[in-house]
């Protein structure tokens, strides 16, 4: 079973455009990320889909405040359970990635890493977009940055980010669900 359909036999909630997604995952296929690092997990939908471009083992740190009520919490948490169930490790904070409490042990979390993938999908506010990317850009290879095309707030803060050591580039699905919003991509070079 395709994880898209693994999701939706499971219940868990995914804030994304099918297509969109599968398109990005298709371009990073060749790539071995050790690290994913999600801003805005919510029920751990993406988190899930994303895992399938990681190497076995990776470490996977998730971070969302979890304020959309108990059925959504419980939905986040089986889906850390099924991640960790498949061999990686798995660190959840239930906050803000703005908090610095939790920034600092997600940088000694995450010092090791060469290989990272970051999503920022959290907060969609362009000075909050701008604040995810500078707390863990250099951390990470790849960024992906959710809702690029049709969030006015995303896309001045894509916009925005000085690219010059980037590859950039954007899928988005003109024809799509309300989730094709577009996936801006940032490859280091
Ligand atoms: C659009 S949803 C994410 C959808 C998820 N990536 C998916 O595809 O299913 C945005 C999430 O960001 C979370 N959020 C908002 N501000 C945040 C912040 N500063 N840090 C972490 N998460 C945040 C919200 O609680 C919400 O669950």
């Amino acid at each position: 079973m395709d994880k898209f359909a693994f999701l939706k036999k499971n219940q868990i909630a995914l804030r994304q455009d099918q297509d969109e997604l599968e398109d990005v995952c298709k371009y990073l296929a060749s790539k071995s990320f050790n690290l994913l690092l999600e801003i805005g997990s919510f029920q751990g939908g993406s988190a899930i889909i994303l895992s399938a471009l990681l190497e076995p083992g990776s470490t996977i740190i998730l971070i969302d405040p979890l304020l959309r009520g108990e059925k959504a919490t419980e939905a986040f948490k089986w889906s850390c359970n099924w991640l960790e169930e498949q061999g990686f490790k798995v660190y959840p904070f239930i906050g803000m990635s703005h908090d610095l409490k939790i920034q600092k042990k997600i940088y000694s979390l995450i010092k090791d890493f060469h290989v990272g993938l970051l999503y920022i999908d959290g907060d969609h506010h362009t000075r909050n977009v701008l604040d995810d990317f500078h707390a863990f850009a250099d951390t990470v290879e790849t960024i992906l940055f959710h809702d690029v095309i049709k969030n006015h707030q995303v896309n001045t803060a894509w916009h925005h980010i000085y690219k010059k050591r980037y590859k950039s580039r954007i899928f988005h699905n003109k024809f799509g669900t309300n989730w094709a919003t577009g996936i801006g991509i940032l490859e280091s070079i």
